[in-house]
């Protein structure tokens, strides 16, 4: 972006990297445990070496904690968001390992827009809640016919089990009244982080295209970690099954 001065304001890329992990950390304090998980099970399953696909990448989370611990790694990212991917792309900017594709997942033909036809992992995290079942569903049977045989799918998300309605009510007070602690304390949450991200020169522009796409936030569902399991195999992994878990969500693994 040139400003009527001739000038390119510079923006803090890991700054806004930091930023968006605190405020994303508000809601899932454990958050980096979950990704510690994920990348455990890509080493365990295909080794150090991986091409993934860091799926509904936002800012490339994924993207950025596999190249610390893999560094012969090569990822593609995809989202929808342009504000979240201004972030990623000037994260990575000249790391030739990383490519970012905007594509919208519920689109049947996002895939061809990709630059390799196969993956060793599909990385996801946080994002497939803003996906109804059915087109979820849907989703699972394009990641399938992406994964190598013997390569893997995860999913870490929030994955309810609408058997114990009683434990879920108190786990949720509880987890509500420490962000209500946390936030007396100072973080931010959602819509005051993107109220920063409108106010920054360079994200102004994405971050009102992003909300032309999706309001303040998509609606989708969240089904338990039994139903991810399933529908999994129904879509062609051969196992499927929880791999993590917390009182509220899940890290799903299936391998093909
Ligand atoms: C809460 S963010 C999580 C981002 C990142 N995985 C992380 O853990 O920080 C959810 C992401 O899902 C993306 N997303 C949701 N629905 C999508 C769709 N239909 N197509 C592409 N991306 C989508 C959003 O744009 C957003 O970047």
């Amino acid at each position: 972006m040139t400003t009527t001065t001739g000038t390119t304001p510079g923006t803090d890329w890991a700054a806004w990297q930091t930023s968006w992990d605190r405020q994303q950390e508000w809601y899932m304090p454990d958050r980096e445990e979950r990704f510690r998980v994920m990348l455990d099970m890509v080493e365990a399953l295909v080794g150090p070496e991986p091409r993934i696909l860091d799926l509904a990448c936002g800012t490339g989370t994924i993207t950025a904690r596999l190249l610390a611990r893999f560094p012969k790694a090569v990822s593609t990212g995809v989202d929808l968001d342009p504000a979240l991917l201004a972030i990623a792309e000037g994260t990575f900017d000249g790391d030739d390992r990383v490519s970012f594709v905007t594509a919208d997942l519920k689109d049947p033909d996002w895939v061809s827009l990709l630059p390799y036809d196969s993956y060793d992992a599909v990385l996801t995290a946080t994002a497939l809640h803003w996906l109804h079942s059915e087109p979820l569903a849907a989703l699972y049977g394009r990641i399938a016919g992406l994964v190598r045989d013997g390569g893997v799918f995860m999913n870490a998300d929030h994955m309810i089990d609408e058997t114990t309605p009683r434990i879920n009510a108190a786990e949720r007070a509880q987890r509500h009244a420490r962000m209500d602690q946390a936030k007396k304390d100072g973080a931010l949450d959602w819509a005051e982080w993107w109220e920063l991200a409108a106010a920054d020169p360079v994200l102004a522009g994405p971050t009102a295209r992003r909300f032309e796409i999706y309001g303040e936030h998509a609606d989708g569902d969240t089904p338990s970690a039994d139903w991810h399991a399933r529908a999994l195999r129904e879509k062609g992994f051969a196992e499927a099954r929880t791999v993590w878990r917390s009182p509220s969500d899940a890290l799903v693994l299936a391998v093909k």
